[in-house]
């Protein structure tokens, strides 16, 4: 009955992953302009925090989200389970799903025993699944790794679900591999055998060749995508569509990506104000400018360029027709 609710939820299989400073609204509305229907996911909002500045307060940028934005997946972070119930209860409102972050590898999470370091302590970790269902009564779902040091991704997944998980993405490598090495979707496989919920392989899906080569080896339900998205808003929607129908778009051009690395930018300006949006911006530069010829030199000089008309005449200096 469970798997039935998030599978109503989800008609896609294909998901933002939440990536904290890279995901807010802004990526996710462009994200969102192209796969209408993929879920999305919010940057990870830690329980401390939301406890102390955000309880009962709404419309804080980190929660904006419009009704297209359906369905789109909140994601907390923390150990306390009182914090978490707090937050799952303030977030409820605005959530389709709430998922709990249990892969974080960052030294200053883990420390706090957050993240990543909930997969050492399952009993824990089962123990906040049960605290954020009892504040929502929308589907939990939970983000891990394949361990810490050990893989213990099999058992660790069965006792999410038997908490009340009703959905898991799992990024195919361990703690301790941070970002290194390559994804292992195959080992994906023995998860997904062994529990009933839905189960997304991430990790290093930056492609629609790759994506299909990540369900192939896993047999997992859908892909989620993080970095991949940096600089193409569209992967998402042309994975789906491949999925769906077999037709393969082409990646956007030149043009295509300075017309929507100029959105990104308009947008960010929007929500932060001139200032904070450019600086906010210089991040994704090199995944837009990526390459293409001179992306190097043109990539130095936007990094600290503060003028947005300056930027801008940098943009078009890239294609033979402006950016409008
Ligand atoms: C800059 C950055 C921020 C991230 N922040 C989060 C986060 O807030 N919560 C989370 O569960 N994972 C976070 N991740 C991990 C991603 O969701 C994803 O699991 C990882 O990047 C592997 O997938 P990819 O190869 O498709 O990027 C982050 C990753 C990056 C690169």
């Amino acid at each position: 009955m469970q798997e039935n609710r998030v599978k109503k939820l989800i008609k896609s299989r294909v998901s933002l992953a939440p990536m904290a400073g890279i995901t807010d609204y802004v990526l996710r509305s462009l994200i969102r302009k192209y796969s209408k229907t993929c879920l999305i996911t919010t940057e990870m909002i830690s329980s401390e925090f939301l406890a102390q500045t955000l309880q009962g307060r709404s419309g804080t940028e980190i929660l904006k989200r419009d009704l297209n934005h359906s369905p789109i997946s909140y994601q907390i972070s923390g150990h306390k389970p009182h914090l978490m119930n707090l937050a799952a209860k303030t977030l409820s409102p605005t959530a389709d799903m709430i998922d709990i972050n249990m892969g974080c590898p960052v030294n200053k999470v883990v420390k706090g025993q957050d993240g990543c370091a909930l997969m050492k302590n399952p009993n824990l970790a089962s123990d906040l699944v049960k605290a954020v269902k009892d504040g929502t009564d929308k589907p939990v779902s939970v983000k891990f790794r394949l361990g810490y040091n050990t893989m213990n991704y099999v058992e660790f997944g069965q006792k999410m679900q038997e908490a009340g998980a009703e959905f898991i993405t799992i990024h195919a490598r361990t703690r301790s591999q941070m970002y290194s090495g390559k994804a292992n979707w195959a080992l994906v496989k023995s998860l997904k055998e062994n529990v009933d919920i839905p189960v997304f392989v991430n990790g290093d899906i930056t492609s629609i060749e790759s994506a299909v080569e990540a369900l192939e080896k896993s047999k997992a339900d859908g892909v989620a995508i993080g970095r991949g998205a940096l600089g193409d808003p569209t992967l998402l929607y042309r994975i789906e569509r491949y999925l769906s129908n077999g037709e393969k778009l082409s990646e956007p051009d030149i043009t295509e990506k300075m017309a929507l690395l100029k959105l990104h930018l308009d947008e960010e300006i929007k929500l932060r104000g001139e200032i904070t949006g450019i600086k906010f911006v210089r991040k994704f530069y090199p995944y837009y400018l990526s390459g293409f010829k001179n992306a190097k030199q043109l990539r130095t000089k936007l990094v600290v360029e503060e003028d947005y008309n300056t930027i801008i005449k940098t943009l078009n200096s890239l294609t033979s027709s402006p950016v409008l």
